[in-house]
């Protein structure tokens, strides 16, 4: 257990976690615990019943609400906010509670308005950021959205030949750790990483490979319907599908911890989702 040390500002030693019991909030917060070196906080929805690791001290918040954030962030050098997409509100909150707690560095969601909100409070607070960009899952959330393992039929999104950037949900929590490891080649900006490039189309032939007793259908899905389907998020700016489907150079690759994967990778990642299930 690493014990408590005086702050330096070159140094993220103090993390706060907000949403450590998330889908990619898990994974992250074992990953950081992991290190050894760094001294771990939760921050919990107040009424909450998630199971949270014994190691780490838990503080059950009354979200959004800066008056009972900023104590909480006081002292912190990092607060990671992995929380869900469409909590705007909050993550809005974290970021005036961050600055005013004199917070060094935060990592944002990447939604439109929770970042032009932090580049704002940057430029003006002693507040910087780190938003890691890391393409779509790939063992988590949204992969059905490229191959559907529940379903028969799995919609093709333009063509099925566009470059996409995936992820596993270990590669962007090993980005995080690195991240909080190089504080200042990470200082304000947005840190791309990736497992590799891939286009729907091979994911789904190495699907099949995996599964050839499955049947395989696939439609052509209106891009249209997509925006329909996301119109809240979309329309009022509130979801960055971009962030989701797009190509990165993954940049940060080497400096964030992340290796890439291969098709065998690929391969065996799948088994594993079919046997888990979807
Ligand atoms: N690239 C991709 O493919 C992809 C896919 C999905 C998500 N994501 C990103 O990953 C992030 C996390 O998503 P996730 O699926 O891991 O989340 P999740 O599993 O839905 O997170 C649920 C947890 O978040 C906490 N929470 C919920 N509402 C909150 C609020 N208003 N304020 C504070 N905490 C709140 C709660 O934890 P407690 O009960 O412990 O407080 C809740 O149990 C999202 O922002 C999204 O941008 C990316």
């Amino acid at each position: 257990m690493p014990s408590i040390r005086c702050r330096n500002w070159h140094v993220l030693f103090n993390i706060t976690i907000i949403a450590a019991s998330a889908t990619y909030g898990c994974v992250a917060v074992q990953k950081i615990i992991g290190t050894g070196s760094l001294l771990v906080q939760v921050l919990r929805r107040a009424g909450s019943t998630s199971k949270l690791p014994t190691s780490v001290t838990v503080i059950d918040i009354d979200y959004p609400s800066q008056d009972t954030l900023r104590p909480a962030f006081e002292g912190q050098d990092a607060v990671l906010s992995l929380v869900p997409t469409l909590t705007t509100e909050s993550q809005i909150t974290f970021i005036d509670a961050a600055a005013s707690a004199v917070i060094r560095r935060l990592f944002p969601q990447n939604t439109v308005k929770v970042q032009e909100h932090m580049l704002k409070t940057a430029r003006a607070t002693r507040l910087n950021y780190t938003i890691i960009y890391n393409g779509a899952w790939l063992d988590a959330g949204a992969f059905s959205f490229f191959v559907n393992f529940s379903d028969t039929t799995t919609n093709i999104h333009d063509g099925g030949n566009v470059p996409i950037s995936i992820s596993t949900l270990d590669t962007i929590a090993d980005a995080l750790v690195g991240v909080v490891d190089h504080p200042e080649e990470t200082e304000n900006r947005s840190a791309y990483v990736h497992d590799m490039v891939t286009m729907q189309d091979h994911l789904l032939s190495v699907a099949k490979r995996v599964n050839p007793m499955k049947e395989w259908k696939t439609q052509d899905f209106n891009p249209d319907d997509l925006t329909a389907r996301y119109n809240v998020g979309l329309a009022k700016g509130l979801l960055n599908m971009e962030a989701f489907l797009s190509v990165y150079d993954g940049t940060y690759n080497e400096l964030l911890r992340s290796r890439g994967k291969t098709d065998d990778d690929l391969v065996e990642i799948l088994k594993h989702i079919l046997l888990r299930g979807p």
